[in-house]
């Protein structure tokens, strides 16, 4: 008990000599702002030193939904020492990633000292706007991830699939119930490590698990290590706390994709002959590693740290949005009918659904589009302005961290009719306005 108290002298202690010095540091910025006559955007009353903290209510995107509403399209959050652009509306989303897009192209940077954690420096998702961003932009779109890569990669999709399907059909012959989300896991797991790194990573069905816990603990931890943001000149305080952990879960993660790395150069040296296999990801990073030409230099944790980037960007994401789908469908018994009915007519009975069926599905994609439109996995876009500029007229000073509320924007009334509700005949193209579009395209050709 004695010790307990101490430790809550001491936790306010370090609270109020925090809080004096974000307050300062929050005046400092504000009084800089009049100062400069800056039009900035307005700000919900706030608490002096936490700001808006005491406000926070889980799920985020639903506080800042709720937030939005009330104080307007466009509003300054104060966490701490922390200050934060909310967007919400779609039409000040697309300012911000299509006419401000290269001012916006860099997301804010952790509190974190990159020498102690190297992986949270070389990755390409917080790589902020330059070489290194540009470089990897291209080659994502060009070979990593590009249509040439993608295609290449179909049958791996296809395998994946047959095994998944095969293990359902398993479980309901002998009656075992199917744990779906895990399931769905495993699928996009293993197709997302062969895709990548042509390794499959639940030969073994628990190495499944262990890979989504390493990538779910990975993105805990760095949450937690944002606690750092808010403290203002005290940030160190989120990698004091944490940073053992975060060192220990890179340490497996590097220790994983080390040894793929150090197969792939075997592979490629016992293999004289250049074009006689398929290049996945890890090769072509590889390649590039070797090549003494390349236009960019990159090393082996920027390789590493990019994988660790398509692990987090694809799995989680992949698996939720297949998880809703099926949601949706079960819960829209009429939707699931007709998408049945529309493959039946297009494919048949006698095969499974492939890929390249799916131009010829415009009710399954106008589904899909729906489910993603009202489940955006990934809710909030983090993004941070790189000098002065004007959205919505106010003055947005450089260097400013924003949040892009993608759920508000998916379920922004000006865009969407009946917003909140499952209807996928809304992406469909009526026949007139496909001849339309097609007149007009065929027009601009001629012309
Ligand atoms: C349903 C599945 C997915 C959803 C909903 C999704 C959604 C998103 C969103 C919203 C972003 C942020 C974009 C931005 O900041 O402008 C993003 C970024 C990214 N995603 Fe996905 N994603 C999915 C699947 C995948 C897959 C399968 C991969 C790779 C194999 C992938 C790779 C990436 C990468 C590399 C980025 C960073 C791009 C950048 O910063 O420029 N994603 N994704």
């Amino acid at each position: 008990m004695a010790a307990s108290i101490t430790d809550t002298q001491c936790y306010y202690c370090i609270l109020v000599i925090l809080s004096s010095i974000s307050t300062l540091s929050i005046r400092t910025l504000l009084n800089k702002a009049t100062k400069l006559n800056l039009h900035l955007p307005p700000s919900p009353p706030s608490l002096p030193i936490i700001g808006h903290l005491h406000l926070i209510t889980n799920p985020l995107y639903l506080f800042f939904n709720e937030l939005s509403s009330k104080y307007g399209p466009i509003i300054f959050l104060q966490f701490g020492a922390s200050r934060q652009l909310l967007v919400s509306p779609a039409s000040i989303a697309a300012e911000i990633c299509k006419t401000h897009d290269l001012n916006f192209a860099s997301r804010p940077t952790f509190a974190v000292d990159y020498e102690k954690l190297p992986y949270v420096g070389s990755t390409f998702i917080n790589a902020p706007y330059g070489d290194y961003w540009k470089f990897i932009k291209k080659l994502c779109i060009t070979k990593l991830l590009g249509p040439h890569s993608l295609g290449a990669s179909r049958g791996i999709r296809k395998e994946e699939l047959h095994c998944f399907l095969q293990k359902i059909l398993d479980s309901a012959a002998s009656m075992k119930p199917v744990n779906a989300g895990l399931e769905l896991f495993k699928i996009t797991n293993n197709t997302i490590c062969r895709m990548i790194m042509s390794t499959r990573c639940s030969d073994k069905d628990d190495e499944a698990e262990k890979c989504h816990k390493l990538v779910q603990y990975t993105f805990e931890l760095a949450v937690k290590m944002s606690i750092g943001e808010v403290l203002g000149p005290f940030k160190w305080l989120g990698f004091w706390f944490y940073g053992k952990q975060a060192k220990d879960v890179f340490k497996s993660f590097d220790d994983l994709i080390e040894n793929i790395l150090k197969e792939h150069e075997a592979r490629t040296e016992g293999n004289n002959s250049e074009d006689s296999k398929h290049k996945d990801p890890v090769d072509i990073l590889l390649g590039i590693y070797n090549d003494k030409q390349s236009e960019f230099k990159l090393n082996r944790i920027q390789i590493k740290a990019f994988i660790l980037d398509l692990f987090i960007a694809a799995m989680d994401t992949t698996a939720n949005a297949m998880q809703w789908a099926v949601a949706e469908l079960i819960n829209h018994p009429i939707v699931f009918k007709k998408v049945r009915e529309e493959i039946a007519s297009v494919v048949g009975y006698s095969r499974l659904v492939d890929e390249s069926d799916i131009p010829n599905l415009p009710y399954f994609q106008a589904v899909m589009k729906e489910i993603l439109r009202l489940h955006p996995t990934a809710t909030i876009i983090p993004r941070q302005s790189h000098e002065h500029c004007k959205i919505h007229c106010f003055d947005i000073p450089e260097k400013t961290s924003v949040l892009i509320n993608l759920y508000a924007v998916m379920r922004d009334p000006n865009v969407w009719d009946d917003p909140n509700e499952f209807k996928p005949e809304r992406f469909l193209i009526s026949k007139e306005r496909e001849k339309a579009l097609m007149m007009t395209t065929k027009l601009i050709k001629d012309y």
